[in-house]
């Protein structure tokens, strides 16, 4: 039976072990995905730019034998008024076994789901969840620390316009994490929101004994800008550099960074704790993994 892949929210603790598993032994051997999705045909659909997801989703499903066809939103009938339910009808009588879906609007590709029996694979939807980046990045923090149980963690950053920490919210409550967020108080939720959250008081407070520091992206094309004076104020209250950086802590970020806001260039590129690009790099598998937990 195919499977949807909407949100953290709707998988269980079990579903998340064996995705970040199957994910760690598609990392480990390459005999045991080759050809999983031979004569598969899933399509892409991104409302929303994207280069590390919409390609590692491609990428992913090629290297499992899939092809892959990719509807460019900006040439598709959609610019010329249809709708987006009769596009994605359509588009499911041709039988494809899979649509993997960016929107920027939240809940985009639960609705879509009601419209087609083919299944979503939601590859980030507004400021709601985007569950493949917890994936990857849970098996990222897998391998760097063993597990992924009672972990500290802070993410520092333009909270309220993130929907990473909407997938990661759920990992918490899933792996009992110890959660805390930090940054300018008008990128933070109300604490009414976030029960049993806590708001770090300051930078340093923020970097003492965490497991893992997941630094967001300023998202300017979300109106981040209005909320902080500016980008250099931000890197200097809030962002990680060579003076403040935490040596037995690690630094993750989903992408993409900021230079120089969020982290600081020479730091980004000098430090053995910077996860970033093992993030990107298991985004593959973490993507194989959800291809097969929807088709297989
Ligand atoms: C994130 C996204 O698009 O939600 N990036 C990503 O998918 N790697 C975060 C971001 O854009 O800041």
């Amino acid at each position: 039976m195919p499977k949807e892949f909407l949100g953290i929210k709707y998988l269980t603790k079990n579903d998340v072990e064996t995705l970040i598993n199957k994910a760690i032994q598609y990392k480990q051997n390459k005999e045991a995905y080759k050809d999983k999705l031979k004569e598969k045909n899933i399509i892409t659909i991104f409302f929303e730019n994207s280069t590390r997801t919409r390609t590692s989703f491609e990428i992913a499903a090629k290297k499992m034998g899939a092809e892959v066809i990719n509807v460019d939103y900006e040439k598709s009938s959609i610019k010329k008024g249809e709708t987006d339910f009769d596009t994605i009808q359509n588009l499911s009588v041709m039988h494809p076994d899979a649509f993997v879906v960016r929107h920027f609007e939240s809940g985009y590709p639960y609705f879509l789901s009601k419209f087609t029996n083919i299944p979503i694979i939601n590859a980030g939807d507004g400021t709601n969840e985007h569950p493949s980046q917890a994936i990857l990045d849970l098996i990222t923090m897998k391998e760097a620390k063993g597990n992924i149980e009672n972990l500290n963690v802070c993410i520092i950053g333009d909270i309220i316009n993130s929907r990473v920490v909407g997938s990661h919210l759920e990992a918490a409550k899933m792996f009992n994490w110890n959660l805390s967020f930090y940054g300018p108080k008008t990128m933070l939720p109300k604490q009414e929101w976030i029960k049993n959250i806590k708001i770090e008081k300051n930078l340093e407070k923020a970097l003492t004994d965490k497991d893992f520091i997941i630094l967001l992206r300023i998202q300017l094309e979300r109106n981040s800008g209005q909320n902080m004076p500016s980008l250099g104020e931000y890197a200097k209250f809030f962002g990680i550099n060579d003076n403040n950086i935490p040596k037995d802590t690690y630094i993750m970020h989903p992408g993409p960074v900021n230079r120089n806001v969020e982290l600081s260039s020479k730091t980004m590129d000098e430090n053995d704790n910077i996860l970033i690009a093992t993030q990107v790099e298991n985004g593959v598998f973490a993507r194989m993994a959800i291809y097969d937990f929807c088709l297989n």
